[in-house]
């Protein structure tokens, strides 16, 4: 049995659809835990809801990144992770932080890196006229949203598409890719060599929504 530690800062919607997809699925896993860096963090009642124990570490109260991220670990710690999955965190990690969880500690960005790191992707997306957008799954480096890819879902972009009806279209692939990219994890049906990632069997990690 695998330890699934989920970290988030808001709603939660991608965390739900993997915490679904491990009971409904019966993966050889348990979340062990859903961790905010804010208690107002809607996706925490979700998690109670399912009895899943949650905490809150305020990265307000702390002075520095340092200071917060090193509670952080040792909260994420107690619950002896052997995945940590960044759904919707929105922390920018120090490099001691990575580098702890390294290789296990995997996170979701609303682009078809590496195109658009960072924030507001599918407005930048809209500005660029691009034709495609999408949502990647990553291993976390230390550079903010670069890392070994291990899924990508594509969508078209529509030529009257807003932020709201892009970002819709996108987050409804996310809630298919994420937690099949979890259980490829926490199945150990992942391959990480030079900076790639494959899968075993040759499953497809591509995903294709309209
Ligand atoms: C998602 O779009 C995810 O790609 C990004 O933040 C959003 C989180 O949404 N990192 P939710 O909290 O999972 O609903």
């Amino acid at each position: 049995m695998k330890n699934i530690v989920i970290l988030i800062s808001g709603r939660g919607s991608n965390m739900e659809a993997i915490v679904d997809a491990c009971a409904s699925e019966q993966w050889p896993a348990r979340i062990a835990a859903v961790v905010s860096n804010k208690a107002s963090a809607g996706g925490l009642q979700f998690a109670a809801s399912r009895g899943i124990p949650t905490a809150v570490v305020d990265h307000k109260a702390f002075d520095t990144r340092e200071a917060f991220d090193a509670e952080l670990a040792r909260v994420i710690d107690g619950y002896q992770p052997d995945l940590v999955v960044l759904a919707g965190f929105m922390r920018i990690l120090t490099e001691g932080f990575v580098r702890h969880f390294e290789g296990r500690m995997l996170n979701i960005h609303p682009s078809l890196l590496p195109a658009f790191p960072g924030l507001h992707t599918h407005q930048r997306a809209i500005e660029a006229g691009c034709k495609l957008a999408g949502a990647t799954v990553h291993f976390v480096t230390p550079d903010l949203d670069h890392g070994p890819i291990v899924a990508q879902a594509a969508v078209p972009v529509l030529a009257d598409d807003t932020e709201a009806s892009l970002s819709a279209r996108v987050l409804k692939q996310e809630h298919v890719m994420y937690p099949r990219a979890v259980r490829w994890f926490v199945e150990g049906a992942l391959t990480l060599a030079q900076g790639r990632v494959t899968h075993q069997q040759g499953a497809s990690q591509l995903l294709i929504g309209d």
